[in-house]
């Protein structure tokens, strides 16, 4: 642990992380939607918080990502915001907000970064989107792209199993990654690939490329924080390392406190005034 470059850096920016990739410091992100857990990730020293659309599974419920809006994007990344010191604040620009128009990509943009104070956004595409990344990036906002499993786009898969498995998909993979860094996003988010396709674009390109199940040969890694900390139970692709079962540890609390309140054991003499 001696030898974490980052750890002595008082606020991660994009440049930093640039500066991680060249010195083959691994990258740290995870998720997260509100005040207290941001808090606590932030303590804990992790170098990129993704204010993640799925924040509409995790948070809401809701069986995709699409359904949630901007204005409930900004919430969760202001709350977060608020949290957090050091980590690199990066939120997703909702569904619907920024494909098809520029305009209204910019208009997304500049909204959630005026109202939450998020230092980047995150935006799953490649050409298909790159007149938007275009604008956003000439507002001077930095620009983290999301290419292989994109589940805003789940209508058009069908389904949430690797990508990029056939050659085609996995060129353009490669050609999509290319022209993300040549018009100047930071950072790549890789989902869902072949662990050889996510070794491949890291070592081709010269920003960071962090990955969810798409190996270890990328230079950094997120996970989803409710799923690695067991809290989520019903969602285990084999990407997903699980640090603990806070699930089971709530349950466990929540049923010794019900148990206490029923046997009126709680509250006790100390307890009250
Ligand atoms: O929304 C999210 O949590 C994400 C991660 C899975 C990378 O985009």
């Amino acid at each position: 642990m001696s030898n974490y470059l980052s750890r002595d850096i008082s606020k991660i920016t994009t440049h930093v992380l640039q500066k991680m990739k060249l010195k083959q410091e691994k990258i740290s992100m995870l998720t997260a939607y509100d005040y207290s857990m941001a808090k606590l990730v932030d303590m804990a020293g992790i170098d990129v918080i993704l204010v993640g659309d799925s924040a509409a599974n995790v948070m809401a419920g809701y069986k995709t990502t699409l359904p949630i809006t901007l204005n409930e994007m900004i919430y969760h990344a202001s709350s977060v915001v608020r949290a957090v010191d050091r980590a690199l604040v990066v939120v997703d620009l909702p569904f619907g907000t920024y494909q098809g128009n520029s305009i209204e990509a910019l208009n997304s943009a500049v909204r959630i970064m005026k109202k939450s104070g998020a230092d980047a956004v995150k935006m799953e595409g490649g050409s298909e989107i790159i007149e938007s990344v275009d604008k956003i990036l000439s507002a001077g906002i930095p620009v983290m792209g999301h290419l292989g499993l994109m589940p805003q786009s789940i209508n058009k898969y069908g389904t949430y199993s690797v990508r990029a498995m056939e050659e085609e998909e996995s060129n353009k993979l490669i050609e999509d990654a290319k022209l993300l860094e040549s018009h100047g996003c930071f950072s790549i988010v890789l989902e869902k690939i072949p662990a050889s396709l996510g070794q491949k674009v890291s070592e081709t390109l010269k920003i960071p490329i962090i990955g969810i199940g798409a190996g270890g040969g990328v230079d950094g890694q997120v996970l989803v924080l409710h799923d690695m900390l067991g809290i989520n139970q019903d969602f285990s692709p084999r990407f997903l390392r699980r640090y603990n079962s806070l699930g089971t540890e709530i349950i466990n609390s929540v049923q010794h406190y019900i148990k206490d309140v029923k046997s009126r054991d709680f509250p006790n003499e100390k307890e009250q005034y």
